[in-house]
């Protein structure tokens, strides 16, 4: 029996494909043709959860209390865990009750503010390129995106003075990320400081996705939301463990922020899920704990990695100015050749993976992203092999022909 009579709702068919999920199937095709493939294509931090964290797991495992249903809201010490690291961290007081909620990953948290706060034709900001979700959510809620295209010339941070008056005027939510996946950009903090002036003036929900909070470099600090005065009464921010602490697995973040805007998401989500196993939020806890020479040791990890592989592709003709933050390089295509076109030959003739630009919207077009997710050696294979293909970023040669 066919079943061409059940349609998916036509919010699936209004987005765009997901070109993750296409290049999972390239992939798999490689791997059946025998490619040893090095795979720096997903955000997904290679090693274990820190060990004491995963020891804390399993005495939480042991206790029969965490195996019912958790509290909706999270457990009441994972919340003050958040809260204080927070404090730590930002110097910025939260009320663990009301102004933080931990979520099952960020990504869940961020996909479903959208379906919270957004009507079919409300009009939402997000910068392109830009992490799927931030315009994907609101697609699947039926928004109108208006996309803020982000420019090499502009450091890839935004540029509100684009935006036009009307389209700010019926904007309801803004989306932004610094430090930034894809381009591994960082703003400073008048740029902070300009942007809540204008959600303010504009009553616009402000959200900052604030994933790489600890993935900085070279004594660089990134800006957190709520630092900024005025920020919590129009703003909320998204955390995630997955990457400091190599929990992408896990499934384990959380936002802080506007106690209002939370409450709909908490809302929201108390009708659809139950929020993260209670012995997981345990471990959270532990995770959040961890002292800054860890933190110190991951930055180190990534900075290492980062100097190595910029110099390799130098040698290859590409001139990448070092990120100050993030696990990702963001590198342009060679002149002539489409994102996906150029990431598809690197697949198939190297057995490298890397993630075409345009996956995170049409402002990333003519750019690849290769996330910093193997260690040196298997990044200086993956160099050899770009350079074995003849691979490289030759302008000038394209000008002279
Ligand atoms: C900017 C950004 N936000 C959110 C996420 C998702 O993180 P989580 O694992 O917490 O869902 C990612 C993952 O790559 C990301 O890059």
């Amino acid at each position: 029996m066919t079943l061409d009579w059940i349609t998916p709702a036509k919010r699936l068919s209004a987005l765009p494909p997901y070109v993750f999920a296409r290049l999972d199937e390239l992939k798999a095709i490689a791997r059946e043709q025998g490619l040893d493939l090095i795979d720096l294509g997903m955000g997904n931090p290679d090693g274990s959860a820190p060990q004491p964290v995963i020891e804390s797991a399993i005495a939480a495992l042991q206790n029969p209390n965490n195996h019912g249903y958790p509290p909706f809201e999270g457990t009441a010490n994972f919340r003050r865990a958040i809260t204080t690291w927070y404090n730590r961290r930002y110097n910025v007081k939260l009320d663990p009750d009301s102004e933080a909620l931990p979520l099952l990953g960020s990504k869940e948290g961020l996909g479903h503010l959208a379906l919270a706060y957004l009507n079919p034709g409300d009009v939402v900001l997000v910068p392109s390129p830009s992490y799927p979700v931030h315009f994907r959510g609101p697609i699947i809620a039926g928004a109108t995106v208006h996309s803020m295209i982000l420019k090499p010339e502009k450091d890839w941070v935004i540029d509100l003075s684009e935006i036009p008056d009307d389209v700010a005027r019926q904007a309801k939510i803004l989306f932004f990320n610094y430090p930034s996946n894809p381009t591994g950009a960082t703003a400073p903090r008048e740029f902070f400081e300009e942007i809540v002036d204008f959600a303010r003036h504009y009553e616009i929900l402000l959200v900052h996705d604030l994933c790489y909070a600890e993935l900085a470099f070279d004594g660089y600090q990134p800006t957190s939301l709520l630092e900024i005065p005025g920020a919590k009464e129009i703003g909320v921010e998204f955390h995630t463990l997955s990457k400091t602490y190599n929990m992408a697995g896990w499934r384990v973040g959380f936002v802080v922020g506007n106690q209002h805007i939370i409450q709909g998401l908490r809302t929201l989500k108390t009708n659809l899920d139950y929020g993260i196993f209670a012995a997981l939020q345990s471990a959270a806890e532990t995770a959040l704990q961890m002292p800054d020479e860890f933190v110190t040791q991951v930055q180190d990890r990534y900075r290492e990695r980062r100097d190595f592989l910029i110099a390799g592709l130098e040698k290859l003709g590409w001139k990448i100015p070092k990120p100050k933050a993030t696990m990702y390089l963001w590198v342009p295509c060679p002149p002539g050749m489409t994102s996906t076109d150029f990431a598809l030959s690197v697949l198939q003739e190297t057995g490298v993976v890397m993630t075409p630009g345009n996956a995170f919207g049409t402002g990333g077009e003519g750019y690849v992203r290769i996330s910093l997710i193997a260690e040196c050696d298997r990044l200086g294979e993956a160099l050899q092999r770009l350079e074995a293909a003849n691979i490289r970023y030759q302008p000038e040669a394209l000008l002279s022909s």
